[in-house]
C-alpha cells in the first residue's frame, strides 16, 4: 500500500518567530524517527523559503504553496507563478481551495488552467473539491464534486496525471470542528477514484492520492485513514502546533 501522505495548510498564519519555534518544537521530537507517512506543510507565499531553509536537512518535509499562477511571468500584482515556485524548489501547491474559491474568485476554469499548468512542468497539484452545508443537505454532493473534477482536470496530460493529488474538502466541515464521518469520507474518496476511472484510466485513478480535509486533528486522523480508500489528509487548524502535528502524523502512520 502506498504511504499516507498528510499536508498541512497554514492559511494566512504564522509569522518567522513562530515558524522557527514550530521548527525547534518538531526537529527536536523523539517521535521523528517513528513518522512513516509522507508529510509536508503549507506556508505564506512570504515564508515558503525562510520553512524551506529551516527544514532544508529534513528531507522528508515537503514544502508547498497555497497557490500557483498558471502564467510564467507577467502583470499580474499580487500573484507569485509556478516557475517562479519551482526555480525556488517549491513543487507542491494546493490549487482550488474553497477558500480561494469564495474569497478569491479562483473560477473552476482558473483552477484548471492551474492544474494543467502544474502537471506540465512536473510539479504536483493539490486539487482541493468539495461542497457546501446547502447542497450537501440536498444530497448534491456527488454530483458537485464529480462537476468540479470534469471541470478542474479537463484536458490534463494523461501521461502525467498520476502526479495530481486531490484532497476532497467538504467546506462545512473546514475550521468548524464538524468534521465528516469516516464512512462520508470513504464513500467519496470511492466515488472520486470510480470518477477519475472515467476520465483517465484505471491504471492511472489506482495511482492518485485521494486526502480527506476538514477539521483532521491528532485525535480523529486514525479513524479517516485505517483504510485502504482514504489516502491522507489536508489539514488546517491541527498543523498549526508541532506537538499536535506530530501526534497527527504518528496516527496516520
Ligand atoms: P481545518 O482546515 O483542518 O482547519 O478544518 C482544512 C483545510 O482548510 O484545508
Amino acid at each position: 500500500m502506498n504511504k499516507k501522505l498528510i499536508i498541512g495548510n497554514w492559511k494566512m498564519n504564522k509569522n518567522e518567530k513562530e515558524i522557527k519555534s514550530f521548527f525547534d518544537s518538531f526537529s527536536k521530537s523523539k517521535d521523528l524517527n517513528s513518522i512513516k507517512c509522507e508529510y509536508g506543510v503549507a506556508p505564506t507565499f512570504l515564508d515558503l523559503m525562510y520553512t524551506k531553509e529551516l527544514f532544508s536537512k529534513n528531507k522528508k518535509m515537503i514544502i508547498a504553496s497555497q497557490d500557483a499562477h498558471f502564467e510564467k511571468s507577467g502583470a499580474f500584482t499580487g500573484a507569485v507563478s509556478y516557475q517562479q515556485l519551482k526555480d525556488h524548489g517549491i513543487n507542491y501547491s494546493i490549487i482550488g481551495h474553497s477558500e480561494r474559491r469564495e474569497y478569491f474568485n479562483d473560477t473552476d476554469e482558473v483552477i484548471n488552467k492551474k492544474v494543467i499548468t502544474l502537471i506540465e512542468n512536473d510539479m504536483v497539484p493539490i486539487l482541493c473539491v468539495g461542497e457546501n452545508l446547502k447542497e450537501r443537505s440536498k444530497k448534491k454532493h456527488f454530483k458537485v464534486v464529480a462537476k468540479q473534477l470534469h471541470y478542474d482536470l479537463n484536458n490534463v496530460n494523461i501521461e502525467k496525471a498520476k502526479n495530481i493529488v486531490i484532497a476532497y474538502e467538504p467546506i462545512w466541515a473546514i475550521g468548524t470542528g464538524k468534521s465528516a464521518t469516516s464512512e462520508d469520507a470513504i464513500e467519496m474518496a470511492k466515488f472520486i477514484r470510480q470518477e477519475l476511472k472515467t476520465l483517465f484510466n484505471e491504471e492511472v485513478a489506482k495511482e492518485i492520492k485521494i486526502l480527506y480535509g476538514g477539521s483532521v486533528n491528532d485525535k480523529n486522523v486514525k479513524e479517516y485513514l485505517s483504510n485502504e480508500f482514504v489516502d491522507g489528509a489536508l489539514v488546517g487548524g491541527a498543523s498549526l502546533d508541532a506537538s499536535k502535528f506530530i501526534e497527527l502524523l504518528k496516527g496516520a502512520n
